[in-house]
């Protein structure tokens, strides 16, 4: 009873042991019941200060329905220091950290008044300070650290805000929506009060007070209206906020052409800060980003860099319309609004820049990230059925496979009947909190398609494995296509239904080259299925999954031979790609089992490749990087990392050796200065340096001095990060010489020593255990920034050779970096926990190792529930 907390008077018959909500227990998709109070309108006062901020707030809360249930406001860490309902000090009392209020009329104003801390605010959840300034993140459970609410997203008010603070401390002060008002305070303070038009859930709510500056701009919209922009940071950092101008330029006139969708303010506000647990955040009028995402020149920033900003200032714009007009019901929707956002802004990036290199990099992604998840203990639905801490399920599965889930209605219905469904969606739901049923409903109605096969996408968990064979018959000239399907079982749904799995397949003459049967939408909905071709004139080859057409993977038995000429003749580029990797693939698992990797056909497919006049640079290099080594441990039965390792290091040395010469002409190939950021110019850099990390793995020491060249000449950050890159996993003086430069030169510029930790950190050596070890008591390092300790800690656990070092030192330290951040942010360290979970599928040693230090983990006294739920789960 310790925290049941009253101004009532005790009282025998009514302050019972009532039991307290438990904090570790989950909470499931099926128990959704609407909110029992609506709070149609919000109002905030701020008295700000860093140590002591004082919060009134007063809400205007309706019952919603015939009931009688108390009023049940949100709370995170909060004291009531004063209540009062209708203006009269009422009676509360406390249920766990959450405030309850009999109310008997219907309606009824609501004011509370509490006082929180955001200097001490180390989660970065809620109000908090970094570097100076006062800002907030409220999703998903925020806003309940700042002032009593229903916190959760389908109750929408309309807010208006008055913040008062220190003018030269905070001598900027926005929030969501428009300014109203402003003046001069007291005691050197003054005030500004906002106001937003839209009603929105608490999860968009945003404040931001500082000593910031303005990069200012404007857009004129599709119906001619003028939107004043404004990207706000420290003043010396507005020279690098042109690029995130012109994406969000960029993506506001993408989202009118391409989704009809048009921008409802006057204005639009990024705010950049340096401390942020996630990438960026959309809440309304006032995005606020990770400074990573918005922050960039030639000199500090590489081409992975400028992308990512462009992506992510065009996922955050996106979500104006999909997040926030039309916003999420509840949690489980997650990927309703994150799914479909995803796949607005790989669209768009696609149609920015080349969309095959895209498609090839959103694969990596998926199959880097997702497919892990879904084959491990943490593996759940793209709409999970329960969690106990929510922030654990902002993952690769409601995010990226949620994003080829959409991807799929897409393909499946075609663009005009897509375009036609998301205007359907966005016109029936605008102002509303929705589920994924009814987005499917809306695609349904629009287009006059039965979609509801497709819905189990969104309730089964696991990455679908299809096997396909073609046969042939010369004589009739037909062919049939076997395609069979299969699902492990993940926790929780031991046994799995066939998916409806849309496969675009073409067939390629083996001897022509041609396709000769063209491309058609085969969708697989059975266990088993076969597919009839005509017309097939010559032996056929099969090109299946083009353009990765579904999240699966696919087991064609196709010959070396075979691979070997779609990757030379498929007109689809992802599968052109698809048949070289699969080629490598197949040689490093031989390699690592032992048996015999078949180098020669990689080594003539990359001969090929490089060597081909018609592929562009950016797509050769893409198809010439091997696997990585957590790819190749998804593909063994029983994983060995350093078997693994040493598989790939030997096809990497015979490719390096033996292609020595196409390799220095593809390093060799100019015509990308510096400051040219054209896809051209990103891929003849990105080439440039694939081909250098090849080329040194053939040859240490020339790889060495090609790469300190290649470092010391560099007008970029893309040349000169890729070349550290390479230099920091070899044993050659240019090694310190180049990463003592990098430190010299850049040591004031967080987002570029975040740089230097990461290389080293993913430096593959038998020492970097040791390193990382050292680096983490290097005086740049703290573990408060959530990017410097993703820069350590985050890179080294999926530097899978280093972090599953035999002795266990790898598990230890991730261990260590886990319980140490724990009690500062347990959101960031959770998400350090995966690496670990997967355990199970390692070598007796290391698994036994893995098991015994996420046992230690879970045994530590006051573990977050953010953390236990990941550790727990991976050790059920
Ligand atoms: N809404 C999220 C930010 C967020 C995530 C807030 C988790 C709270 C918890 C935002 O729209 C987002 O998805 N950001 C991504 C980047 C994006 C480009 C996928 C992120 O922060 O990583
Ligand atoms: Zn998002």
């Amino acid at each position: 009873m310790a925290d049941v907390r009253t101004n009532a008077q005790p009282d025998a018959e009514t302050v019972v042991e009532a039991p307290l909500p438990p904090t570790h227990i989950a909470v499931r998709r099926e128990d959704y019941t609407p909110p029992d109070w609506l709070v149609p309108e919000t109002r905030l006062d701020f008295d700000l200060d860093p140590d002591r901020t004082r919060v009134r707030a007063t809400l205007a809360v309706e019952r919603n329905g015939d009931h009688s249930r108390a009023l049940r406001l949100d709370g995170d860490g909060l004291t009531p220091l004063s209540v009062r309902i209708d203006g009269e000090d009422a009676r509360w009392r406390m249920e766990g950290p959450a405030l309850i209020l009999d109310i008997a009329s219907d309606r009824a104003t609501v004011e509370t008044e509490v006082e929180i801390r955001p200097a001490a605010n180390t989660k970065l959840m809620g109000l908090y300070a970094s570097g100076g300034m006062l800002c907030t993140q409220c999703e998903a459970e925020g806003f309940r650290r700042i002032t009593f609410f229903p916190d959760r997203p389908d109750v929408l008010s309309k807010y208006s805000v008055r913040m008062e603070g220190d003018r030269v401390r905070f001598p900027v002060l926005l929030s969501n929506g428009n300014p109203v008002a402003s003046g001069e305070a007291a005691n050197g303070r003054h005030w500004a009060e906002w106001e937003d038009p839209f009603p929105k859930p608490s999860y968009l709510f945003a404040l931001v007070a500082g000593d910031l500056k303005p990069n200012r701009d404007s857009f004129t919209t599709m119906s001619g209206r003028q939107v004043d922009l404004a990207i706000w940071v420290r003043g010396s950092d507005l020279p690098k906020t042109a690029h995130a101008m012109a994406s969000l330029k960029q993506a506001m006139a993408w989202d009118e052409k391409v989704y009809g969708r048009e921008y409802d303010l006057d204005l639009f506000n990024i705010v950049a800060v340096s401390d942020f647990n996630m990438g960026a955040m959309e809440n309304k009028g006032l995005n606020i980003f990770n400074s990573a995402y918005v922050l960039a020149d030639q000199e500090t920033a590489t081409d992975g860099d400028f992308d990512n900003i462009a992506r992510v200032v065009a996922h955050e714009y996106f979500h104006n319309w999909s997040g926030d007009r039309v916003t999420c019901r509840d949690w489980f929707q997650l990927s309703l609004k994150e799914g479909f956002t995803v796949f607005r802004d790989q669209s768009f990036s696609a149609d920015i820049g080349s969309a095959p290199v895209k498609r090839i990099e959103d694969v990596r992604v998926l199959r880097a990230a997702q497919f892990p998840e879904d084959a491990g203990p943490l593996a759940h639905a793209v709409r999970p059925d329960s969690y106990i801490e929510i922030a654990n399920f902002y993952t690769a599965t409601v995010y990226n496979k949620g994003a080829e889930l959409i991807r799929m209605f897409a393909t499946v219905l075609g663009p005009e009947k897509f375009r036609a469904g998301t205007d359907l969606y966005f016109e029936r739901h605008d102002g509303e909190a929705a589920t994924c049923d009814d987005f499917v409903k809306a695609l349904e109605d629009a287009s006059g398609a039965d979609l509801s096969a497709f819905k189990i996408w969104y309730s089964q968990a696991g990455t679908p494995r299809v096997k396909a064979r073609i046969e042939h018959d010369p004589e009739a000239k037909t062919a049939t296509l076997h395609l069979d399907q299969h699902i492990d079982p993940t926790p929780g749904q031991e046994r799995k239904q066939p998916m409806p799995i849309p496969l675009k397949t073409a067939l390629v003459g083996e001897a022509s080259g041609h396709e000769i049967c063209p491309e058609r939408l085969i969708v697989l909905d059975q266990a088993e299925q076969q597919v009839a071709f005509d017309n097939v004139v010559e032996a056929p080859l099969l090109s299946i999954n083009r353009d990765f057409s579904a999240p699966i993977t696919v087991e064609a038995n196709r010959k070396p031979h075979e691979l070997e000429r779609l990757a030379q003749t498929d007109t689809d580029p992802f599968a052109r790609f698809e048949a070289i990797q699969e080629l490598m693939m197949r040689s490093l698992v031989a390699g690592a089992n032992g048996q015999d990797p078949d180098t020669e056909s990689v080594i003539r497919a990359v001969a090929a490749t490089l060597n081909s006049n018609s592929l562009d640079p950016a797509f050769k290099a893409e198809a010439i990087l091997l696997p990585g080594e957590s790819l190749i441990a998804d593909r063994m039965t029983v994983v060995d990392p350093d078997a693994i390792h040493a598989s790939r290091d030997a096809l990497r040395r015979a490719l390096g050796s033996d292609l020595r010469d196409s390799l220095l002409s593809a390093h060799r190939s100019d015509g990308a200065a510096g400051h040219d950021l054209s896809p051209a110019a990103k891929g003849v850099r990105r080439l440039r340096t694939v081909a250098l990390g090849l080329l040194a793995a053939g040859n240490e020491r020339e790889g060495a001095s090609l790469a300190k060249a290649q470092f010391d000449r560099a007008d970029n950050m893309t040349d000169r990060q890729g070349a550290l890159g390479i230099l920091v996993s070899l044993d050659a003086p240019e090694r310190q010489a180049a990463l003592d430069a990098f430190y010299q030169r850049f040591h004031d510029d967080p987002l570029v020593l975040d740089k230097w930790f990461a290389l080293q950190a993913a430096a593959q050596r038998k020492d970097t255990v040791d390193a990382v070890r050292q680096l983490a008591s290097h005086a740049d390092f703290t573990m408060g920034n959530p990017n410097r300790l993703r820069a350590l800690a985050g890179t080294f656990g999926v530097n899978h050779w280093a972090f599953h070092s035999a002795d266990g030192r790898g598990y230890a330290f991730l261990a260590e970096m886990i319980l140490a951040a724990d009690k500062l942010n347990p959101q960031v360290a959770a998400r350090l926990v995966p690496p670990l979970g997967r355990w199970r599928r390692y070598e007796a040693g290391r698994s036994e190792l893995m098991r015994q230090t996420l046992e230690r983990i879970v045994a530590a006294r006051d573990l977050s529930k953010d953390v236990f739920e990941q550790v727990s789960k991976s050790l059920a």
